[in-house]
């Protein structure tokens, strides 16, 4: 096991900074992962901790040890890439124990014996005799990973290595190799565009964009409280509801607001947070100091299997996304209102995208609640 940290790393190519001021402490055996949409410079950092790539400015550390004199080679980190490549010629066992030979110099039987005995753990033994196009896409994945597992490095980094499967063995895959970094005691650092992935995986998730670290914390920390409204739209299935408040007049899809002048703001409510108000069109019945509703017209329904997630189109011509039962769904064309708690209101600011608070807590109450 090793501890990676990472001190204010950069790297430009050309004009494009893919990695702009990145800081991190890794703990030693923690799943952890690298979350961002594409280009956000997840491969670029992971090229940067392997060593494959020299960053610009700042320091890679493992173990508290700098590692700015140490090749590739040399570093206890093994890398599974974005495409991985197993050698086409090849076995998987003559994959598997190449590295090992040449790489790590180990005499030919022992290095056989830790393939065999990774490929034991996985699960895989009877495809160390086939070629990589004897084995389906998942099967050559699995392979790759023992590669880099059996290296035995005490830190694993995998670049999208569940990218190009099927869902169904894509939820297999995930849990299998977070269970197996546990149980070998790597530190994993696992980079993937998929927010399910991560919060499957992970023990901890750094959300990346454009170079920069936006959030960092545990699956649940970044659902129950995301910090900027990039995590708020990235984290969380559907994704978060933003809804601007206007500027000028101070409306929202939830009615006017009383705004400190010159505050740009922007709402977030999850479809979770958001229940069907039983009798549509009266509010005011549900409504008490406590919750805040919105009423609108039933567009899109999309059946989940467990219940429905239910497009409202609001009075701003916005949609807005909430959950409901199989069997209190409003059909398409229906007014319906939905209502949460005040509570469950998040404010950002639109300038800047920084959380401010729960709405409450940031002074941004309904008009009829400040004035009541
Ligand atoms: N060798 C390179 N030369 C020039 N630009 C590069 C190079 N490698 C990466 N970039 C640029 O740096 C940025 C970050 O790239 P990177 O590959 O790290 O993104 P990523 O988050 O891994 O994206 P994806 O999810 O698509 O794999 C992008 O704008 C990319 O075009
Ligand atoms: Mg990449």
């Amino acid at each position: 096991m090793t501890s990676v940290e990472l001190a204010g790393i950069q790297k430009s190519f050309g004009s494009v900074k893919a990695l702009d001021g990145i800081n991190l402490a890794i703990h030693d055996g923690e799943n952890f992962a690298i979350l961002g949409p594409s280009g956000s410079g997840k491969s670029t950092l992971l090229r940067v901790i392997a060593g494959l790539e020299d960053a610009d400015a700042g320091t890679v550390s493992f173990g508290g040890v700098p590692q700015s004199n140490v090749p590739p080679h040399l570093r206890d980190a093994a890398i599974v890439f974005q495409h991985f490549a197993l050698y086409p010629h090849l076995s998987s066992l003559e994959n598997i124990t190449l590295g090992l030979r040449h790489g790590l110099g180990l005499p030919k039987q022992e290095a056989e014996n830790r393939a065999r005995e990774v490929a034991s753990r996985m699960q895989v033994e009877h495809l160390l005799p086939r070629k990589p196009k004897e084995m389906s896409g998942g099967q050559r994945q699995r392979i790759a990973l023992a590669r880099a597992l059996a290296r035995r490095s005490g830190i694993v980094l995998l670049d999208e290595p569940l990218s190009g499967l099927d869902a169904q063995l894509h939820a297999v895959l995930r849990l299998e190799i977070a269970s197996l970094l546990r149980s070998v005691g790597a530190t994993g650092i696992n980079v993937t565009h998929d927010q399910l992935d991560a919060m499957a995986m992970a023990d901890r998730i750094a959300v990346i964009n454009h170079g920069r670290i936006e959030q960092l914390g545990t699956p649940d920390e970044l659902y129950a409280v995301p910090e900027t409204l990039f995590v708020a739209s990235f984290i969380g299935s559907p994704a978060m509801n933003l809804l601007p408040v206007d500027a000028a007049s101070a409306m929202s899809a939830f009615g006017r607001h009383r705004v400190e002048a010159g505050q740009d703001i922007t709402l977030g409510v999850r479809a979770e947070d958001l229940q069907l108000v039983p009798t549509p069109d009266e509010p005011a019945r549900h409504a008490d100091d406590r919750f805040w509703s919105i009423t609108g017209t039933v567009g899109l329904v999309e059946p989940t299997g467990k219940d429905r997630v239910v497009q409202l189109l609001t009075g701003t011509g916005q949609p807005l996304a909430f959950r409901c039962e199989v069997a209190q769904t409003p059909a398409i064309g229906a007014r319906a209102t939905v209502a949460c708690q005040a509570s469950a209101v998040h404010a950002y600011s639109t300038t800047d995208g920084r959380r401010l608070g729960s709405a409450e807590a940031a002074g941004v109450l309904l008009e009829s609640e400040a004035f009541a």
